[in-house]
């Protein structure tokens, strides 16, 4: 306490001085306010300091390792008074520091579903609290300093000069030691279903104008502006990773670079009105991660985000289950069947218009005979659940119309019999699991929520995809702003109350929530395999940036990857080796996918017809486990290769995932992790030599061999390619 007391006192002299200094740049900073942290292995040294002006200034030493050079906090804020034109206010300068803290952890503790059954929460804390002299507005930054990583977040605690407000704009900084290779999507308030560009920091502006892709929710926001979880690689060889940790209450941050000071900035998701975020003191804002390692796989193997996120919220967690699924819908994806029952009309009202009286158009997917035809290939392949899509009415006009009432998800249509195939799923041991594309129309979702999950729990559903495909109404909000990261919380807190559990396709992506929200099983909020044609190496970057945050709802295994073939009247033209729409991986690589893509909820998402043709590659989507005791990451370089291995929760299986980018390579697999006083038999689904992602995707082959803990083996893999090994103990 004496010391805070002589801190203040020092405080008080350097402010008294400031004023002559108002326009020193941070880097005459004086050091008498200094503090400092370190991590428990003492590896990560965090400094902290407020400049001439009262801001306050972190920096980050890796192995003393520049990471994060002095980079300003702080934030531009506004009284919540909407209506009237009044001035922003400076919440980023003239404070002075009432008292520091420290605490420190070290538990483990056991996730619901994960990577791991055990995660181990060990760092040093610093609270640093902070009060503006003039308004005496108070602002407290927690640190935490992990082994491997790093995290941050505002906390303004309740206060009698700070009540509701709006965040403008939050001035965090990372100013980065270097012109870092980065492995990036372009910043973006509604979509992260991009390919991702690799490209040194300096190069951003210019590849993001290059960047031409474009999909249905696009809003790009600026050349400089890139989304997290944000991979980098530094010269010398050090792995840097920003993100963030419990989006709860605020909006998701995005990176702005500036190429001068090499600084990037957060960036928040604004509302219709441009307003960042609505506060209400006590409120904290999400934290900020930088996670570091010497190699690729210390990104993989932190557990800093959900370490920063709150135990679950949920007490009685037993009906919350890794599910393996099929599903009615990739037949929808590749545009041979339909959601919708109708071709006669362009447009519906729901509850009015009465389908009874039209034409079915032959092709709506989710009729009777086609569910039951899956429910008994998804049963005799020992499969937990099927998804099936455009089973509820809507879907004539569904998309991009701006539309409120765009579905009741109640009512199904007249060719979906929702008692008959629910008893006819559970009889063979399948649950279905439901689908509720919102089409972006909130309000309309949250005001039929209730009675959906109520109709799920009628019928003994048990989990719902939920999608959010398209503008959002009210129109103006974003995917990620405050609003959405608000109803995207509201939907999985009621779905635990009705004991279902939750898959958002199109959410904001995660960060790390489902921690506190473990009926939260999967997301998608990155460019999946439905979107075909994606970059060689996509899979190779998605475990380094979109897994970052949580499991990804991926939907691998796609045995045939040229959509046309899966027509009845296919003719195929012989110039043409890669159709458009096609699945640029080999068969191996999709087999691999289900170790390398982490997630409690794996989908099987290719056709019955085509597992038939492949039933020894379809064999490992069986086997392959969903929830893990221990995951070890063999080999990875983002971008070019990655191969993990996962031991199956309470058992003594093992299964490994690799993923290849755009050159043949060999990859060493040294079985070390293996217990030593055991045989295995390693069954493995690679490439076979003439594999080729486009003129051969579905040559692959498999061997069964003995292995031990001893054992290390070399596998060759194409171009898009990789492997899928299962081992079982003798
Ligand atoms: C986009 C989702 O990602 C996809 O899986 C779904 O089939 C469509 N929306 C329709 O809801
Ligand atoms: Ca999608």
């Amino acid at each position: 306490m004496k010391k805070n007391i002589l801190l203040i006192f020092i405080l008080l002299l350097i402010s008294c001085k400031s004023d002559d200094n108002h326009n020193e740049s941070k880097n005459s900073i004086l050091n008498d306010n200094l503090q400092k942290l370190q991590s428990p292995n003492k590896n990560l040294d965090l400094s902290f300091q407020l400049d001439l002006n009262g801001r306050p200034i972190y920096s980050l030493n890796f192995e003393n390792k520049a990471v994060v050079l002095e980079s300003g906090l702080g934030f531009i804020i506004k009284d919540n008074v909407e209506w009237m034109k009044i001035d922003t206010l400076d919440m980023m300068n003239n404070f002075k520091i009432l008292d520091v803290k420290f605490d420190t952890k070290d538990e483990v503790w056991r996730p619901v579903w994960g990577e791991e059954s055990e995660i181990r929460n060990n760092y040093n804390e610093m609270l640093v609290e902070l009060e503006q002299s003039d308004s005496e507005r108070r602002l407290n930054i927690r640190f935490r300093l992990f082994d491997d990583s790093f995290g941050f977040r505002y906390e303004f605690p309740q206060q009698k000069n700070l009540g509701s407000f709006i965040v403008i704009d939050e001035k965090t900084e990372f100013a980065m030691n270097g012109d870092h290779t980065a492995f990036w999507i372009p910043g973006d308030y509604d979509t992260q279903e991009y390919n991702y560009i690799t490209s040194k920091l300096s190069e951003i502006k210019k590849k993001s104008i290059e960047f031409k892709e474009e999909n249905v929710s696009m809003f790009r926001f600026s050349d400089w502006g890139v989304q997290t979880s944000l991979m980098m690689k530094s010269v010398d060889g050090l792995y840097i990773n920003i993100h963030e940790a419990a989006l709860i209450e605020y909006s998701a941050m995005h990176l702005e670079f500036n190429p001068k000071s090499m600084t990037f900035e957060s960036h928040l998701t604004p509302d219709a009105f441009g307003n960042m975020a609505y506060m209400n003191a006590p409120h904290n804002t999400p934290w900020r991660t930088v996670i570091i390692g010497n190699s690729a796989s210390d990104i993989l193997a932190s557990r800093i985000t959900y370490n920063l996120n709150e135990p679950s919220k949920i007490d009685d967690t037993s009906w919350i289950k890794p599910t393996k699924y099929m599903g009615v819908w990739w037949e929808m994806i590749t545009g041979q069947s339909t959601w919708w029952y109708t071709d006669d009309l362009s447009s519906v009202r729901i509850n009015e218009t009465n389908y009874d009286s039209l034409t079915p158009n032959k092709t709506h997917a989710a009729n009777n005979i086609k569910v039951m035809r899956y429910i008994d290939f998804a049963s005799e392949h020992g499969f937990d659940a099927l998804l099936v899509e455009g089973w509820n009415i809507g879907w004539e006009d569904w998309f991009n119309k701006k539309k409120d009432y765009v579905f009741d998800f109640q009512t199904p249509y007249p060719d979906f019999d929702i008692e008959k195939l629910n008893k006819y799923a559970k009889e063979k041991g399948i649950s279905l699991m439901m689908h509720h594309e919102t089409s972006g129309a909130i309000r309309n979702y949250e005001r039929h929520i209730d009675d959906a999950y109520s109709l799920m729990n009628k019928y003994g559903y048990k989990s719902v995809k939920s999608g959010y495909v398209g503008r959002i109404i009210p129109a103006g909000e974003r995917h990620y702003g405050q609003y959405m990261v608000d109803h995207y919380i509201y939907a999985i807190d009621k779905a635990a109350d009705y004991k279902i559990m939750v898959n958002a396709h199109e959410a904001v992506r995660p960060t790390g929530v489902a921690r506190t929200y473990p009926n939260h099983i999967g997301n998608e909020s990155a460019r999946g395999a439905e979107f075909r044609g994606s970059k060689l190496n996509h899979t190779t970057i998605l475990p380094f940036t979109r897994l970052i945050g949580g499991p990804m709802d991926y939907t691998p295994g796609i045995f045939e990857m040229d959509p046309r073939k899966n027509r009845p009247d296919f003719t195929p033209n012989l110039n043409e080796t890669l159709a458009p729409g096609s699945v640029t991986t080999t068969l191996a690589n999709q087999l691999g996918l289900y170790v390398v893509i982490y997630s409690p909820l794996q989908m099987a998402a290719d056709l019955p017809k085509n597992y038939m043709r492949f039933p020894d590659a379809f064999q490992f989507i069986k086997d392959v486990a969903l929830d893990w005791d221990e995951s070890v990451y063999l080999e990875a370089e983002p971008g070019e290769f990655i191969t993990i291995a996962r031991k199956q929760k309470g058992s003594d299986n093992w299964f490994i995932g690799n993923s290849n980018g755009y050159s043949k390579r060999d990859a060493i697999v040294d079985f070390e992790f293996l217990d030593t006083d055991k045989t295995y038999t390693a069954k493995i689904y690679r490439d076979a030599e003439d594999s080729d992602y486009a003129s051969n995707p579905q040559s692959y082959q498999i061997e069964e061999i003995e292995v031990t803990a001893d054992s290390k083996i070399k596998i060759t893999t194409v171009p898009a390619g990789g492997f899928a090994i299962s081992i079982f103990p003798n």
